[in-house]
């Protein structure tokens, strides 16, 4: 028998392909189908889970909550803190708003991708790192800012980045003290 290699993948393969556990899934959408900002909320538990939002989650939750696919879509796309794309470990964004910008943020960026080696939307092959930027993270007064997994740290410039990475990596993120001293330093 001729084996067919073109057919499309059934739900069950995508979820093996990407790792996810359909029955994870379907369990969020019913956990919050038919609550208030349901789908928000079953968005972004799928995103913690998971650090972004792959795209068999989507029909999943169609056939569950009965939101057609567009609408889960729409929602989705709008939302920044929301990724379609599998992420790194770390986030990092670089504030490129106007009072950002003036500060020289976008040389900040160069610094990164040059440490990183990544272009800004991309993901380090290793998985650790992904690097986007934003518009306005509202502390504008101590810009630029960056933000690494929702810490911030400001008045970062390309002398910083070294030792902002190093703190990452070192798992140094909780440590307050720690950020003071790479932003301030
Ligand atoms: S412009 Fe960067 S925080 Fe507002």
């Amino acid at each position: 028998m001729i084996r067919d290699n073109t057919a499309l993948p059934n739900e069950e393969d995508i979820c093996l392909l990407e790792s996810i556990n359909s029955k994870d899934i379907l369990r969020i959408a019913k956990n919050h189908n038919g609550k208030l900002g349901g789908l928000i909320t079953i968005l972004g538990d799928i995103q913690s889970e998971y650090g972004y939002l792959p795209e068999i989650s989507f029909r999943i939750i169609a056939d569950e909550t009965g939101v057609p696919l567009v609408d889960i879509y729409g929602v989705a796309t709008f939302y920044r803190s929301f990724s379609l794309k599998p992420q790194g470990k770390h986030l990092v964004c670089v504030c490129l708003g106007t009072a950002c910008h003036v500060r020289r943020a976008t040389m900040v960026v160069e610094e990164l991708e040059r440490q990183l080696g990544i272009k800004v939307g991309q993901t380090t092959s290793d998985g650790e790192f992904t690097l986007e930027t934003v518009n306005c993270l509202g502390a504008c007064a101590i810009g630029p800012v960056v933000t690494v997994d929702g810490r911030y740290f400001s008045k970062v410039d390309t002398t910083k980045v070294k030792a902002i990475l190093e703190k990452v990596q070192a798992g140094l993120l909780e440590d307050e003290e720690s950020l003071a001293a790479a932003s301030d330093g």
